[in-house]
C-alpha cells in the first residue's frame, strides 16, 4: 500500500474535525452539572454533541482499525526503522487512546460517574499523541517526502 484509500482519508479527517468538536464542547458538560446554577439550553446541546460524536467517533475507529488490518501497511519511503516504528506506536497508540475515551465517556454518562476521572485523564495521553503526530506530520511538510500525500484525496487513489 502506497497511499491510504479514500474511505480511510475520508474516515481520518472527520474523526480528526470531530476530536475538534469534542475539544470544543467538552467544557459545556461540567456546568450542565452544576448544582448551584440551572444548565443553559447552549450547554445542555453541547453535552448531546460531545456524547454522541464521541460515539461515532468509538465507531469509526473500529471501522478504521477493522480497515488498516484488512489493507495493511507499507513504510513510507526513506524512513529509517526507528522512524516507522515510531510511526507504529504513535498511530497504534491513537486507535487505543480514542476507542478508551469513547469507551470511557460512555461509562461515566450512561452507567458509572466515577469513570469521569478515568476519561479526563486518558485524554492527556491522547493529546500528547496527537501533537508529536501532528509535529511529525509538520516535519514530513518540511521534508517535503511524499508521506502527508499518502493521508491527501487525490484523482489516481
Ligand atoms: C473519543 C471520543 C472523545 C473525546 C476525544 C472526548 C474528550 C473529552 C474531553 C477533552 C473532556 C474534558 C476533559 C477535561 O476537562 O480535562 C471530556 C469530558 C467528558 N466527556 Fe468526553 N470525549 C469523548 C467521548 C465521550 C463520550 C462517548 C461520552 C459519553 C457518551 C463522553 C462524555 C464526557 C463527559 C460526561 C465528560 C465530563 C467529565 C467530567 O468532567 O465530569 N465523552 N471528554
Ligand atoms: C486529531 C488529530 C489526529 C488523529 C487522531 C490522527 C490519527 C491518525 C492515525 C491513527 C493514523 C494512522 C493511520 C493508519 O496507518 O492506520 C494517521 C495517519 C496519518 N495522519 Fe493523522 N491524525 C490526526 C491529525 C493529523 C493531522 C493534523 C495531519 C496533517 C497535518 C495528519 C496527517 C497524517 C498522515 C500524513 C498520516 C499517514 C502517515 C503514514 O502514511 O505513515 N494527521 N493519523
Amino acid at each position: 500500500m502506497r497511499r491510504y484509500s479514500n474511505i480511510q482519508i475520508v474516515l481520518h479527517w472527520a474523526v480528526v474535525l470531530m476530536i475538534i468538536a469534542q475539544w470544543w464542547t467538552a467544557a459545556a458538560i461540567p456546568r450542565t452539572h452544576s448544582p448551584l446554577l440551572p444548565p443553559t439550553a447552549s450547554d445542555l446541546f453541547q453535552h448531546k454533541v460531545h456524547n454522541y460524536c464521541g460515539m461515532t467517533i468509538g465507531v469509526l475507529i473500529a471501522l478504521r482499525v477493522a480497515l488498516r488490518l484488512a489493507r495493511g501497511f507499507r513504510q513510507a519511503p526513506r524512513m529509517s526503522n526507528w522512524q516507522d516504528r515510531a510511526a507504529a506506536f504513535v498511530h497504534w497508540g491513537l486507535y487505543a487512546a480514542l476507542a478508551a475515551q469513547a469507551l470511557t465517556g460512555f461509562i461515566a454518562s450512561y452507567y458509572w460517574g466515577p469513570m469521569a476521572g478515568i476519561h479526563r485523564a486518558i485524554w492527556n495521553v491522547t493529546l500528547a499523541l496527537i501533537s508529536v503526530h501532528v509535529a511529525a506530520a509538520a516535519w514530513h511538510g518540511l521534508r517535503r517526502d511524499d508521506v502527508l500525500a499518502r493521508m491527501l484525496p487525490s484523482k489516481q487513489s
